[in-house]
């Protein structure tokens, strides 16, 4: 199949790019680098061994986005463009619902001028707002977001689900992550935020190679096994394996689907922390510091959705997920603007 990746150049983008090629799709990626490098597309070219084609232009560009309809003929669209600072979302509402709104809207408009009706998107466990029980099924009602950034995961699944509703060609594809983490194993591509990051992983891997100083673990009076936030970290790659099979989904079904992408295991923050002490040989020092305002005690997916419409399960463990964390973060201590890679 021949797949657009909006926000193609970005972390999971750049993982799925690698995986779909490998499985001998092509690929075609389409971003604005607000938030990724063009670097990432030249790594994810070396690990493949083969051109892949990117235009930099911004989804929200209508008459850019034509242009590239208008260059290829598409079987699929994978959405991940979009801002997803949570904090930062807060802080700029309007940035956020006018990128993430327009560019969805902007992109199911391209495709319907150009009948191409499978999308598959990057939504997020967010949308399920503070269940009182684990695990998260798909089934669950939402409860609604604590952030703009999760509301807008929650609009676009909706724009998605009724446009599928109102044309029964469409196929639309909801993929709810979990928390995606790791990187790929060949050290070239891998999670490059810009500044301090806010992310439990991207901190932990900053104070491994002594970016930062120590870890502020938020909160150690939780419900949970060791007091401390339990989430269901994913590992990028196999998170990226399952949007290959969702487009070979997508290729077979019409109507709309909502698959959560965890592993259905919960890992404790110091699960992560003593894990990625072991794996990579080193220390992490930590300060038990005050709960972060919006944080809930524990989430974890089901993923029997997964398995059965995908025949997808998560295959890595906590153990890879921080050792290829580590590894990028050491041949990439700056990310992608500081190295040259392996
Ligand atoms: P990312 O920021 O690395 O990738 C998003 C990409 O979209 C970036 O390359 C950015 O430059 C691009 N982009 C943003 N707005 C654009 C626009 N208007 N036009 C063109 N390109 C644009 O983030 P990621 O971690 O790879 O996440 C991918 C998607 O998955 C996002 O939609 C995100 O909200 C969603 N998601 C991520 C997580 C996570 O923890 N990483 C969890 C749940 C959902
Ligand atoms: C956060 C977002 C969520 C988003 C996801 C993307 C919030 C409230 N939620 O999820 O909407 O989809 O990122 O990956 O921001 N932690 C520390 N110290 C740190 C950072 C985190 O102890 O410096 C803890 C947190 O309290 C939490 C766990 O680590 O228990 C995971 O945090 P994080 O990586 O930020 O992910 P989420 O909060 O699950």
């Amino acid at each position: 199949m021949k797949i657009l990746l909006t926000g193609g150049a970005g972390f999971i983008g750049s993982h799925t790019c690698v995986e779909l090629c490998q499985a001998g799709h092509e690929a075609v990626i389409v971003d604005n680098y607000v938030n990724s490098s063009p670097e990432a597309v030249r790594r994810v070219e070396k690990i493949v061994r083969h051109p892949v084609v990117c235009y930099e232009a911004d989804v929200r560009d209508a008459a850019a986005m034509n242009r590239i309809f208008d260059e290829h003929s598409f079987d699929a669209v994978i959405h991940f463009a979009g801002l997803k600072a949570v904090g930062e979302s807060v802080a700029q509402p309007l940035r956020y619902y006018r990128n993430n709104l327009d560019s969805t809207l902007t992109l199911m408009e391209v495709m319907q001028a150009h009948g191409v009706k499978r999308i598959v998107f990057s939504s997020s466990a967010t949308v399920y707002g503070n269940q009182p029980v684990v695990p998260y099924r798909e089934d669950m009602p939402s409860l609604g977001c604590t952030n703009p950034y999760g509301w807008t995961k929650f609009m676009i699944e909706k724009i998605l689900e009724g446009q599928a509703a109102a044309d029964p060609e469409w196929s639309v594809v909801l993929l709810r992550y979990f928390n995606p983490i790791g990187a790929h194993a060949s050290g070239l591509i891998g999670e490059d935020p810009s500044g301090i990051p806010n992310n439990l992983m991207p901190y932990i891997a900053k104070v491994a190679v002594g970016e930062l100083d120590h870890l502020n673990v938020f909160g150690n009076d939780y419900p949970t096994k060791d007091g401390t936030g339990v989430r269901d970290y994913i590992h990028v790659v196999d998170l990226a394996r399952g949007h290959v099979l969702a487009c070979g989904y997508a290729a077979e079904h019409t109507g709309s689907e909502i698959i959560n992408l965890g592993t259905g295991v919960g890992y404790s923050v110091l699960d992560l922390v003593h894990t990625f002490d072991r794996v990579n040989n080193v220390h992490i020092p930590y300060v038990i510091a005050p709960r972060r305002a919006g944080d809930i005690a524990e989430n974890y997916a089901d993923p029997s959705k997964a398995l059965a419409l995908l025949g997808w399960k998560a295959e890595k463990n906590l153990e890879d997920m921080c050792r290829d964390t580590y590894h990028f973060q050491t041949l990439n201590p700056k990310g992608y603007h500081g190295s040259a890679g392996v």
